[in-house]
C-alpha cells in the first residue's frame, strides 16, 4: 500500500481522490489550508468509514510546508505519491482583463504551490522507489485549446504544465513520474453546478496515475489518455 498526499483535499476533487484511495487501503494524508476545514473533512470521511490521516498545510507558506514534510517523514519515512491538487480560480464569469494582483495570487497558489511542494518533498519521494507526482492542471491551460478570458487561471495552468515537463525530465533518472491531469469540467465549488462531470469521474485519472502498475511520465492526460499541451 502506498503513502499518498493530496493538497487542497478538504473538498472537491481532492477530497474525492482521498476517499477513493483510502477506500482501496492506501495510507492517505489529507491536507488543506484551513485546519478546521481539514479536521471537518477528515471527520466526514470517518463517518463514511473512510480513514485518512490529515495535516493542515497552506501551499503558499514555506513554514507550513516544512512542517508537513517533517510530519510525513516522522510518520512514514517516505512518500510514494504527491497530488498537487490545491488550486484557486479567482476570476469572475466575465473576466477578460488581466488584473495583475489576481494573476500574482493565482500564480502563487497554482504554480509556486506545486513547485514548493515538489522541492520540499523530493527527499521523501526519492525514498519511494516508484514515486509519482500528479499536477492538477486544466484544458484551460493547454495552448492548443487556449481561448480568451480568465488570464490568471489560464496562465497559471500553462505554467504548471511547464513545471510538469521540467520535473519529468529532471527526475527521470530517479524514476519519479510527473504528469499533468485535466479532470474535465467537474461539479465542485470551483466548477459550479452546471459542470458536466461528477467528482468521481474528476478523480478517476488521478487515482489511476497514483496506483496503476505502469504509468507514463511528462504527459498531459484527461480520461487516462494523452492530450495535447
Ligand atoms: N472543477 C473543475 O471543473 C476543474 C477543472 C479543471 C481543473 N481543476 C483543478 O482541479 C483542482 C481541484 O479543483 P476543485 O474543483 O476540487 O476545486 P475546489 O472545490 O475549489 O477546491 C480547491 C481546494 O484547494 C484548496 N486550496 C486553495 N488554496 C490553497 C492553498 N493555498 N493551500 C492549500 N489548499 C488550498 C481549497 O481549500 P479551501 O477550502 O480552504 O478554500 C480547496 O480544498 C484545482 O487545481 C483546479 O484548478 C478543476
Amino acid at each position: 500500500m502506498k503513502v499518498i498526499l493530496v493538497t487542497g483535499a478538504n473538498r472537491g476533487i481532492g477530497k474525492e481522490t482521498i476517499r477513493q484511495l483510502a477506500r482501496s487501503g492506501h495510507k492517505t494524508i489529507l491536507t488543506g489550508r484551513n485546519p478546521d476545514h481539514v479536521r471537518d473533512a477528515q471527520d466526514d470521511l470517518a463517518a463514511e468509514g473512510v480513514i485518512t490521516d490529515a495535516c493542515a498545510c497552506d501551499v503558499r507558506d514555506e513554514k507550513q510546508v516544512r512542517h508537513l514534510v517533517q510530519y510525513v517523514e516522522e510518520r512514514y519515512g517516505k512518500l510514494d505519491v504527491l497530488v498537487n491538487n490545491a488550486g484557486i480560480f479567482l476570476e469572475g464569469s466575465d473576466s477578460t482583463k488581466a488584473d495583475i494582483d489576481i494573476i500574482r495570487q493565482t500564480f502563487d497558489t497554482n504554480v509556486l504551490g506545486p513547485y514548493r511542494m515538489i522541492e520540499a518533498l523530493l527527499p521523501l519521494l526519492r525514498k519511494s522507489g516508484d514515486a509519482r507526482i500528479i499536477n492538477l492542471s486544466s484544458g484551460m491551460g493547454g495552448l492548443t485549446e487556449m481561448n480568451g478570458g480568465y488570464p490568471g487561471y489560464r496562465i497559471s495552468k500553462t505554467a504548471l504544465n511547464a513545471v510538469t515537463r521540467i520535473f519529468a525530465n529532471d527526475l527521470a533518472a530517479d524514476k519519479i513520474s510527473v504528469n499533468s491531469v485535466c479532470p474535465g469540467w467537474v461539479k465542485t465549488d470551483m466548477g459550479g453546478e452546471r459542470a458536466t462531470r461528477e467528482v468521481e469521474q474528476g478523480a478517476e485519472t488521478i487515482v489511476w496515475l497514483a496506483t496503476a502498475d505502469k504509468v507514463p511520465t511528462g504527459k498531459f492526460l484527461r480520461d487516462k489518455k494523452e492530450i495535447s499541451w
